[in-house]
């Protein structure tokens, strides 16, 4: 299950009804998979061929039309990052920086762990989700963010997609930010 490490305070927000209140204040969803219907050789599988992946989408296919006819999304696709993905250093040097989308940012966790770190309110400061299998968010669009691996440095995801673009990064230059 999610946890929620809130910055100014370092406490932590941890449950699932919690982790759901918490959220909510700032429009982040937050929702469960259950990852127990994965076949056994796709569980905290790092390195899949694309037709793993297409079992994996296959097998969450009832909650991805579910988002569809909630939300509208238009594509979706599973993402890796492992020490074994190529220029692994590149890509999360970009991604840990701050920024924006355009469309919201939605990623159901399938193995492995990620953190999403979110500018909340004067109060809270930045909060990182520590999320982990089976955990779903969706960051709303315009919302400052950025992601990073846990110290385990893997995961597998789930992303959506409105439009073709709407992944596009805009950088958030923020004077006050700090990484960890
Ligand atoms: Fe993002």
């Amino acid at each position: 299950m999610a946890q929620i490490r809130i910055r100014n305070t370092n406490e932590w927000v941890t449950g699932e009804e919690n982790v759901r209140n918490f959220l909510n204040k700032y429009e982040v969803i937050y929702e469960h998979w259950n990852t127990d219907k994965l076949p056994e050789e796709l569980k905290e599988n790092f390195s899949l061929t694309d037709e793993q992946k297409q079992t994996i989408l296959k097998t969450f296919d009832a909650e991805i039309q579910d988002l569809v006819a909630r939300r509208g999304y238009r594509t979706w696709d599973v993402i890796t990052l492992s020490e074994a993905t190529p220029n692994i250093e590149e890509l999360l040097a970009k991604f840990e920086k701050t920024h924006t989308h355009t469309e919201d940012e939605i990623r159901a966790i399938i193995s492995g762990s990620g953190i999403f770190i979110i500018k909340g309110d004067d109060a809270t400061g930045y909060f990182d989700i520590v999320l982990e299998a089976g955990d779903l968010i969706s960051v709303p669009e315009n919302t400052v963010h950025f992601f990073t691996l846990t110290d385990e440095r893997k995961v597998v995801a789930v992303r959506l997609f409105i439009e073709e673009n709407g992944w596009i990064a805009y950088p958030y230059e923020d004077p006050n930010f700090q990484k960890a």
